[in-house]
């Protein structure tokens, strides 16, 4: 076994993040972003090398490309304020998160277009049938998720967005796509999953996947115990604790 200790900054950092109107992005400047695929967009390292292995599965950059990936909030911002410009407030808060609380400021997620002359930037065409339905179908699998779905606005406060995909990791996207939740509502389940109490477990691919939360301590001294022979992954949520995932074989 091995002890961990938790810092009360590593909340706002990993791939399970929820960042909404609720709760802000945190920028700690440790994230490294990298290019996605041929595109002039960045993402952060892990996110575009699952989203480029994806891709390849399905020859995807033939006919689909990142319209938008990290921005930063300088950018987010000119792109609501543009928006207010051209479409109204209305429409731009139902489209456009308000800057500081995008998720494209983590790098964790992306806007994808299918190819064509005159892409739209805020609403971008990703269908559900074609190259974006074979996309749609691996996604979870590399672990992305349709981050805004049609009948969750009042969960997520934005519209439905089919082109918006968010890394949250693997077996995360599966269990929030097997069970219809949205990442609001997926940490809130996880949260009845405390961590040396019990564990939601996840069978996929002949393996068995832990996962468990763990309550943030207010003195910002969180200390656990994990099975160092076992590979396992931690993420903050954001709001006041940490996902435990642990591959138990
Ligand atoms: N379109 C999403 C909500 C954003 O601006 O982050
Ligand atoms: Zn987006």
């Amino acid at each position: 076994m091995k002890q961990l200790l938790l810092t009360a900054h590593a909340i706002h950092a990993g791939p399970l993040i929820l960042v909404n109107r609720q709760y802000p992005y945190r920028e700690s400047g440790e994230t490294a972003l990298v290019p996605v695929g041929e595109t002039p967009e960045r993402m952060e390292r892990r996110a575009a090398a699952l989203l480029s292995m994806l891709m390849e599965e399905i020859g995807g950059w033939r006919q689909i490309t990142a319209v938008s990936g990290w921005r930063s909030r300088k950018e987010q911002q000119a792109i609501w304020d543009q928006s207010v410009h051209d479409n109204g407030l209305a429409f731009t808060r139902t489209y456009v998160a308000v800057p500081g609380h995008s998720e494209h400021q983590t790098g964790l997620a992306v806007d994808l277009g299918m190819k064509g002359e005159d892409l739209d930037f805020i609403r971008p065409d990703f269908p559900y049938d074609g190259m974006a339905g074979a996309f749609r179908r691996r996604a979870a699998a590399y672990g992305f998720v349709e981050r805004y779905p049609a009948g969750k606005e009042t969960v997520t406060g934005i519209g439905h967005e089919p082109w918006h995909f968010r890394y949250v990791g693997v077996p995360h996207a599966a269990v929030m796509a097997e069970n219809g939740l949205t990442l609001e509502e997926y940490l809130p389940f996880l949260q009845q999953y405390i961590h040396g109490e019990r564990a939601c477990v996840y069978r996929g691919g002949g393996r068995e996947i832990a996962l468990s939360y763990i309550p943030a301590r207010e003195d910002g001294t969180t200390r656990i115990e994990v099975d160092s022979e076992k590979p396992y992954a931690l993420s903050g949520d954001n709001v006041g604790g940490f996902i435990l995932t642990e591959w138990r074989g």
